[in-house]
Formats: C-alpha cells, sequence, structure tokens
C-alpha cells in the first residue's frame, strides 16, 4: 500500500481552529476519494488546554455543516511531530514562528492554510476564542474555502522519503 501522506494542523491552543481544519480535511479528503491517503492530527503550539475537547464553538459550527468533532482532545506539538509529519500547516504567522523555533524544519514542509484561501489578503486565520458565533463561522468559511486547494498542493509535493 502507498504510504500515506502525513499532515498536522497548528494553532495556538488546539481548541478552536485546528480542531475545525483536522474535521474539514478528513470531510474533504472523504468526498474526493482521498481518505486513504492521508493521515490527518491537529496539535497546538500551548498545552494550556491538554487533554480539553474542542471549545463549544468549534464543536458547534462543525456540527452545522454536518461534521462531528467532539470525540478530538487537545495536544501540544512535540518536538517528534515536527521531525516527522510530511507537512506542519499553521493557522497564523504566529504558530509558524513557534513551529520553526524546533529548529529541524525544512522550509517546505511548514505550510500556512490562509496562504490556499484565494483572494485573501492576509496569511492569517483568525483566532475566534472567546467570540461569539460569527468568528466560528467565518474560520469555518475560511477553511473550507483554502482546503481543497491545500490538498491539492500536499498531493503534489507528496511525502518525504
Ligand atoms: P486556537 O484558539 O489557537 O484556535 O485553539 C485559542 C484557544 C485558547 C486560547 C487562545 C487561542 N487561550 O488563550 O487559552
Amino acid at each position: 500500500m502507498k504510504p500515506a501522506i502525513r499532515v498536522v494542523f497548528v494553532c495556538l491552543g488546539n481548541i478552536c481552529r485546528s480542531p475545525l481544519a483536522e474535521g474539514i480535511c478528513l470531510e474533504h479528503l472523504d468526498r474526493m476519494g482521498l481518505r486513504a491517503e492521508f493521515e490527518v492530527d491537529s496539535a497546538g503550539t500551548s498545552r494550556w488546554h491538554a487533554g480539553e475537547p474542542p471549545d463549544p464553538g468549534s464543536i458547534e459550527v462543525a456540527r452545522r455543516h454536518g461534521i462531528d468533532i467532539s470525540h478530538q482532545r487537545a495536544r501540544a506539538l512535540e518536538q517528534e511531530d515536527v521531525d516527522q509529519f510530511d507537512f506542519l500547516v499553521a493557522m497564523d504567522r504566529s504558530n509558524a514562528g513557534k513551529i520553526e523555533q524546533f529548529g529541524t524544519l525544512e522550509l517546505q514542509r511548514l505550510l500556512l492554510v490562509r496562504s490556499f484561501d484565494p483572494g485573501s489578503d492576509t496569511f492569517d486565520v483568525p483566532d475566534p476564542y472567546g467570540g461569539g458565533t460569527d468568528g466560528f463561522q467565518e474560520v469555518w468559511d475560511i477553511l473550507d474555502r483554502a482546503m481543497p486547494h491545500l490538498i491539492t498542493h500536499m498531493l503534489h509535493h507528496g511525502r518525504r522519503l
């Protein structure tokens, strides 16, 4: 069997944005018939919420769009992740900076999800933590627009040997 392409989505807390990115990515892969080609995970640059389920705002916006992310549990990004994942996909430039501090990363493995959002004039997915429903819906829309382009990029650039 062809080895999976391994991707980890990264935000600050791993309770708002990256759990949504993980769920949306899996949903797009299912629809594209590509689920078996990928391993998908998420993590935070902090361990503030380690062990917690996603934020209720993220669970709710996902549920409204027909996907369940409530089983996910937050964890902190570890050196091993930075060494081993084929792609580390940051939600904003601050997250990307933290990933770079691990030090061992080839730059083509570090991506900003918003760079795949057509027409966006920023590289950052806004942090919806502590805000209302609209913020979570905006994150959903951004990630849902970007995801097919990100998946195509990862397919083309493939797996590390
Ligand atoms: P996330 O959002 O990085 O998208 O999971 C946040 C979650 C928690 C905090 C900040 C952002 N916090 O300060 O606890």
